[in-house]
C-alpha cells in the first residue's frame, strides 16, 4: 500500500504528519516549564520551578468528608453531566469569595470553567483573530502566552515595576500599536501577587490602567489566582471592584483549596457570560459536575477561610525563607519581595544568561525557570522565576545555596574570560525588576 502523498510531501523523520497540522499549532511548542517538571521532579533536585500548591496543608479528612457526603446525598447528580454554566449553588459561593476581594456581582453572571486556565482558552477563542493583538505585563503568565499565540495572537508586553504595570508604558503601546494599525482586543493582566514578577499593582495605578483601557475601548482580563494568598497586609482591592463592564474576572479553587478538582471561574459583563456558556458547552458540554459539588460542599461545612489563613502562613514562612536565603548566599543580586503569592523574580549580574545557565543548575540539584519563559519576544535571559511554594523551607534554603553556587561558577568563568570587568550585579546598577529595555 502506498503512503499518502502528504506524507510524503511534508512529514518529517519525527512526525509524519508534520505539514497537516493547523497553522495556529505552530505557537503550541512544549513550554520551558514543562520540559522542567520531567526533569525537576527527581527527588534529588530541589526544584524552585514549579507553582504547585502546597496542598498538604488541606484537612484531608474535610475533603474526605465532603466527597463522601457528596456521593451519600447527592450520588446520582455527581455523577451526571450538569449545566454548561456550572452548579448555581456553587456560583453563588463563588461570590462569597470574590466579596473578599471587594467584588460585587451576580451569580448570573458567573461561569464555572475547567480551572482558570480553561476560562483563558474560551476567553481567547471568544476574542482573537490571527493577527491581533493581546496586551500582556512583561514578564507574563507563560501558559496563557501559549494559548493567545495558539489563536495567532501577537503577544505585546508592557513593562513593570514593583508597583506592577506602568500606566505610562501602557499609554505608549497603545499609542504605538495604534499608529503601526494594530487592533488591540484585551489586556491580560495579573494585578496581584503577580506569576511571575511577585509584584503587586498599587492602588493608584488600579484607577489609572482602568481609564487608560476605557479611553481606548480595551477590554480587561484580570486574573487572580492569588489574591487572597497575602501575607500580611490585604492587597487593593480587585480591578473587576472598580469597573463591572470593561472587565472580565478570573478567579480559581486552585491555589486556596487544590488544583486536582480543575475548577476556576470567570465573572464577566452579560453578553460576554452568554458567550462563555456557550463555549464552554461546545468544548466540555459542562464542568465536573463531582468537582464542583465536592467543592460546594467543602466551602458549607469546613472554615475555609481559616483554611485559606494556614496557606497564608506556610507560603509567608517560606518565602521569608527564601528571601533570608538570598540575602545570606546572593546578597548582591537584586529579587522582588512579593506581599503575597508563589514567586520571587530574580535579577542575575550583566553577562548571566538563566536559559543557558539551567542545565548547570540541574547537575547542582537546583531547578528554576528562566525568565525567557515569561516573554513571547525572547527577553528576560537575565531573570529567573524562583518559586517557594512548594518546598519545605530547609529544601529553600538548600536549594538557593545550590543556585549560589551555580551563579558564582557563571560568574567566576565570565571573568576569567571575559576578564573586561564589566561585570556589574543588578544591585549595582540600581535596576530592580528589569522591565524589558524593548516594550514592543
Ligand atoms: C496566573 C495564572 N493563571 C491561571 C493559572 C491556571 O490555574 P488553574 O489551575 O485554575 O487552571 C495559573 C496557574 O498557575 C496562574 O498562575
Amino acid at each position: 500500500m502506498s503512503e499518502p502523498v502528504h506524507r510524503q510531501a511534508s512529514g518529517n523523520n519525527l512526525d509524519p504528519w508534520y505539514g497537516a497540522y493547523a497553522a495556529r499549532t505552530a505557537g503550541l511548542a512544549a513550554s520551558e516549564v514543562r520540559a522542567l517538571f520531567a526533569v525537576a521532579s527527581r527527588p534529588e533536585v530541589v526544584s524552585l520551578a514549579g507553582g504547585m500548591p502546597f496542598v498538604s496543608a488541606l484537612p484531608e479528612d474535610l475533603v474526605t468528608d465532603a466527597m463522601s457526603r457528596v456521593m451519600r446525598e447527592q450520588g446520582p447528580v455527581a455523577l451526571q453531566y450538569g449545566s454548561g454554566q456550572g452548579v448555581e449553588k456553587l456560583r453563588e459561593q463563588t461570590l462569597d469569595v470574590m466579596a473578599l476581594e471587594g467584588i460585587q456581582g451576580s451569580a448570573s453572571d458567573v461561569v464555572i470553567t475547567t480551572g482558570s486556565q480553561h476560562a483563558l482558552e474560551l476567553f481567547s477563542k471568544l476574542f482573537i483573530d490571527p493577527g491581533d493583538v493581546v496586551l500582556a505585563e512583561g514578564p507574563s503568565y507563560v501558559t496563557a502566552m501559549v494559548i493567545f499565540k495558539s489563536y495567532q495572537a501577537e503577544v505585546n508586553h508592557v513593562a513593570m515595576d514593583d508597583d506592577g504595570l506602568i500606566p505610562e508604558a501602557l499609554r505608549e503601546q497603545i499609542a504605538r500599536l495604534k499608529a503601526d494599525g494594530k487592533k488591540i482586543k484585551f489586556l491580560y493582566t495579573i494585578p496581584t501577587f503577580h506569576n511571575p514578577a511577585g509584584v503587586t499593582l498599587s492602588e493608584a495605578r488600579r484607577s489609572e490602567i482602568l481609564q487608560i483601557a476605557r479611553e481606548n475601548d480595551i477590554l480587561v482580563l484580570e486574573d487572580n489566582p492569588y489574591g487572597l494568598l497575602y501575607f500580611d497586609q490585604k492587597p487593593p482591592a480587585a480591578l473587576r471592584s472598580l469597573e463591572q463592564d470593561g472587565v472580565v474576572y478570573l478567579g480559581t479553587f486552585s491555589k486556596t483549596l487544590a488544583p486536582g478538582f480543575r475548577v476556576g471561574w470567570a465573572l464577566a459583563p452579560h453578553a460576554i457570560r452568554e458567550k462563555l456558556i456557550l463555549a464552554n458547552e461546545a468544548a466540555i458540554l459542562c464542568p465536573s459536575s463531582f468537582s464542583q459539588l465536592v467543592i460546594s460542599q467543602y466551602l458549607d461545612q469546613a472554615d475555609w477561610k481559616a483554611q485559606i489563613n494556614t496557606f497564608r502562613g506556610v507560603y509567608k514562612e517560606r518565602k521569608e525563607t527564601m528571601l533570608s536565603a538570598l540575602g545570606e548566599y546572593l546578597p548582591d543580586l537584586t529579587w522582588t519581595n512579593p506581599t503575597g503569592g508563589f514567586y520571587v523574580w530574580l535579577t542575575l549580574p550583566e553577562g548571566l544568561d538563566s536559559k543557558a545557565m539551567l542545565p548547570r543548575a540541574v547537575k547542582e540539584l537546583v531547578a528554576y525557570t528562566p525568565g525567557t519563559a515569561f516573554f513571547a519576544d525572547g527577553d528576560g535571559h537575565q531573570n529567573m522565576r524562583l518559586s517557594f511554594c512548594y518546598p519545605a523551607p530547609e529544601s529553600i534554603r538548600v536549594g538557593i545555596r545550590r543556585l549560589a553556587t551555580v551563579i558564582n561558577g557563571e560568574l567566576d568563568l565570565l571573568n576569567t574570560f571575559a576578564g573586561t570587568g564589566r561585570l556589574t550585579s543588578s544591585k549595582a546598577r540600581g535596576k530592580f525588576t528589569a522591565p524589558p529595555p524593548n516594550m514592543s
